[in-house]
């Protein structure tokens, strides 16, 4: 017998004597082959698997920045919590000053501003300054913060010496600091949703609002309080406390692109939004269409060649109807905008 035989011989035998342990081996791999079958299919933006697959931006963490250290870090970790609770400081019962109506910054900018999809501020470091046409003027960061404090939290905006705008500007810098000058990350800011043939709908929308917004957002649209009655549980989405008719969620375009991609909170994300598109309009054109404070916006958009399709308060370049800029139908709007743009 030479000792190719008594290998084969004695590697038969050991697995007709161990034949339950083979079974149990077999059985593991077949295990392991589907869970990795299964991890690679997960839709989960926070899996290893889908960054890699999709290059949508990945903020930076203050766990593994080991460079941002002293008072350059205790400024980032300041900005980012007045984001997150800016009621906190700056609510009506505000620490620093009662300067707005008690929503937080992160209610529209999730996650502290960095959630893709979720109005975030990557790309903020790396394109401001720059010409804005609703002012008409090349804005830096300053002024962009001071436009939401205004508009979107109906106050004022803190003094720009101040301790808490520095904060807030080194944590906008901080998470925009890998992102090149002039551009801006998949993921950024607000979806944009394909256009309706048809005009968005009120009415629908009050449906879509009840069914699905209503329990956190309230039966008047006023949200929740914390216990504590000092900051939102849930924020309000239209009445004395929400956004002003000056707000950027005030153009149905961006309140759709917002609320398909991140309402319901916690439920709907990108890939998997709960809303469909009709149902995102719809419901945009219904939440706009109810009561909320006044601003003076007589100065905005200086040039009115430039106002956007859906900014609903004339006049207009176009010829177009303010309800329709309002509500749509917006492609034949969009394409005379095109026209008037090229006959210039
Ligand atoms: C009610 C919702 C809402 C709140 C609250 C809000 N914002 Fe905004 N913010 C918006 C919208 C909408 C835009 C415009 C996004 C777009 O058009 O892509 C915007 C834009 C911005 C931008 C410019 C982003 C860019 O990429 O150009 C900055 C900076 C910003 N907000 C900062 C703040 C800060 C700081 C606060 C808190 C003081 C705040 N926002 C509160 C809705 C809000
Ligand atoms: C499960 C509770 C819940 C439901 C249901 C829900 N939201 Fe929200 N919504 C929130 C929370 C919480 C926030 C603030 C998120 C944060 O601060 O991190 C928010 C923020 C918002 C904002 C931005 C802030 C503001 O108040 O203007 C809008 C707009 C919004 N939701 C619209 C909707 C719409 C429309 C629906 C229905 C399609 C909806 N939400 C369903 C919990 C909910």
């Amino acid at each position: 017998m030479n000792s190719d035989k008594l290998n084969k011989k004695s590697i038969g035998y050991t697995l007709r004597t161990n034949w339950q342990l083979v079974i149990i081996v077999i059985v593991i791999f077949i295990v392991l082959f589907f869970e990795l079958l299964k991890s690679s299919n997960i839709d989960n933006s926070s899996t290893l698997s889908t960054q890699l697959n999709d290059s949508t931006w990945v903020p930076p963490s203050l766990f593994t920045d080991n460079e941002l250290t002293g008072p350059q870090r205790d400024m980032v970790i300041y900005g980012e919590d007045i984001i997150a609770n800016t009621a906190r400081y700056f609510g009506p019962a505000g620490s620093i000053a009662p300067i707005s109506n008690g929503m937080n910054c992160q209610n529209c900018h999730l996650n502290a501003g960095k959630k893709n999809w979720g109005n975030n501020y990557s790309a903020v470091y790396s394109t401001y300054p720059k010409l804005r046409q609703r002012s008409g003027e090349i804005e830096g960061i300053y002024k962009r913060v001071s436009d939401c404090f205004e508009r979107s939290l109906n106050g004022s905006a803190p003094d720009s010496n101040s301790k808490e705008y520095k904060a807030i500007y080194e944590y906008i810098k901080w998470i925009g600091q890998d992102v090149k000058k002039g551009e801006k990350p998949k993921g950024s800011g607000i979806d944009k949703l394909t256009f309706l043939d048809r005009a968005a709908s009120p009415e629908k929308g009050k449906q879509v609002y009840t069914a699905q917004c209503l329990s956190c957002h309230g039966t008047n649209g006023e949200g929740q309080l914390t216990l504590s009655g000092t900051s939102y549980e849930y924020p309000p989405l239209w009445g004395d406390h929400s956004y002003n008719i000056g707000a950027g969620l005030f153009r149905i375009s961006s309140f759709a692109g917002y609320v398909k991609t991140n309402m319901p909170f916690n439920q709907a994300t990108h890939s998997n939004p709960k809303l469909t598109t009709e149902e995102a309009w719809d419901v945009a054109a219904f939440v706009n269409s109810q009561p909320r404070p006044k601003k003076d916006i007589s100065k905005d958009w200086p040039d009115i060649s430039q106002k956007p399709f859906d900014h609903p308060f004339g006049p207009y370049a176009d010829g177009f109807s303010e309800t329709q800029h309002k509500f749509g139908p917006f492609k034949s709007i969009i394409a005379k905008i095109e026209t008037l743009k090229k006959e210039k």
